[in-house]
């Protein structure tokens, strides 16, 4: 099995024991792993073994000094040649990896992610230069860049004393991505940051604790409506906790962004698809579809006989609602069909929608009608929050209730 060579220059070497812990000294322990450390300071020349000095043109702090860097960073390159200390590290095909990549840890860097955890994986050499004080000599930056691929890498906004807590956490993230350190490699598919998308959340024994319960449907044991149950709770987790990692057309969440048309016959296709996708949730609760199984000629009619809106981006149609008079009742305006696209749900479109389908009633009318799903909770908490009351007894159709509200005086 391949195995990655890794090389940290620190002034703090006892910064990096917890390597020696867990699944990542396991994967020492197994060679999987070969890491060096080496104390920048032995790279020194002077009684008092000085890394830094005050930086030019003044400021507070201390600058850490080139000479020691450039020592350090040149014998970590000769174990590429030398082959000593567990020798050099080999490319994928065998080959000696000539210069490491080499990761200069800072809050100034490129965002360490999953990917570039996925990109230092495939190296075969990486090497790490942990600074302190107020940063390293900008020629050394430089001086590297000219012997080696040089990545300086941020963990994330914020300010730590030094490279080596992120180093440790670089390495955890890398190491556990090697073939044969994590025993179960579904484990790593399935994990946050794999594809985008958050992990749903997880439950263990007992099913009831402290009057909490695990969600039903992870107890019945049927794998297709927990695998749907799980990716819909990562979405949602995603929207609500991470929405800068949905994809860009969700990063969005005005209407007014978005392109707006009364639709037209030819927009049937489209509102079809996003018809099923949208109900698809009743599906699962009611085991039908309702408007989800609206042939093209039904969904035609419709388009004729309601004001139909439709907004798109880039071509893609991504929300509609339908309004009209009611047909038999007095003074009162129809809103129906109230879609977001799955992806961008949950971010406060519908809301939008429905304010915007309220005011293109006509001044006559007093009262807004609408129709959802009776276990339609989300649905139902929405349209609530925006002042509609449940009508007692079943809706227009099986399964369904309708809701009114009094349109508030001008
Ligand atoms: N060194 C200091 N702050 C850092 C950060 N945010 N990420 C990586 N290395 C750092």
């Amino acid at each position: 099995m391949a195995q990655q060579r890794l090389d940290v220059v620190t002034i703090f070497p006892e910064y990096l024991a917890p390597l020696d812990l867990s699944l990542i000294g396991k994967a020492r322990r197994d060679g999987l792993l070969d890491l060096h450390v080496h104390d920048l300071r032995d790279f020194t020349h002077d009684r008092h073994r000085t890394v830094d000095d005050s930086p030019y043109g003044g400021g507070a702090g201390m600058v850490m000094k080139p000479g020691p860097w450039a020592e350090a960073l040149e014998h970590v390159v000769a174990q590429g040649s030398a082959g000593e200390a567990g020798g050099a590290a080999t490319t994928g095909a065998g080959e000696p990896a000539r210069v490491p990549t080499l990761i200069i840890p800072g809050p100034g860097g490129e965002r360490f992610t999953q990917q570039v955890a996925r990109e230092l994986a495939d190296e075969p050499w990486l090497a790490f230069a942990c600074g302190r004080y107020e940063g390293i000599d900008e020629r050394v930056y430089e001086w590297a860049g000219e012997r080696m691929p040089v990545r300086v890498l941020s963990l994330g906004d914020y300010v730590l004393n030094g490279g080596e807590v992120a180093v440790l956490a670089m390495v955890e993230a890398v190491a556990r991505l090697l073939p044969g350190v994590i025993g179960n490699a579904e484990s790593l598919v399935e994990e946050s940051h794999e594809d985008g998308l958050l992990e749903y959340p997880v439950y263990t024994k007992p099913a009831e604790w402290g009057g909490r319960h695990v969600p039903d449907v992870l107890l019945g044991g049927n794998h297709r409506a927990i695998a749907e149950w799980r990716h819909e709770q990562r979405v949602q987790r995603t929207a609500e906790r991470r929405p800068d990692l949905l994809p860009p057309a969700a990063a969005s969440t005005a209407l007014v962004d978005l392109e707006e048309r009364v639709a037209t016959p030819a927009d049937a296709p489209d509102l079809q698809v996003l018809t099923r996708a949208c109900w698809a949730p009743e599906f699962a609760r009611y085991g039908m579809f309702g408007a989800g199984e609206e042939d093209l000629e039904t969904v035609r009619a419709g388009i004729q006989e309601w004001d139909t809106r439709v907004w798109r981006r880039d071509g893609q149609l991504l929300a509609s609602f339908r309004v009209r008079p009611h047909p038999t009742q007095e003074a009162t305006w129809q809103i129906g069909r109230l879609m977001v696209a799955p992806y961008l749900q949950g971010r406060g479109l519908g809301r939008e929608l429905l304010a915007y389908a309220e005011s293109l009633a006509p001044e006559d009318v007093g009262t807004f009608w609408l129709n959802t799903g009776a276990k339609s909770t989300e649905n139902l908490r929405m349209y609530k929050k925006a002042g509609y009351r449940v009508r007692p007894g079943e809706g227009e159709f099986p399964g369904t209730v309708d809701l009114t509200k009094r349109r508030s005086p001008a």
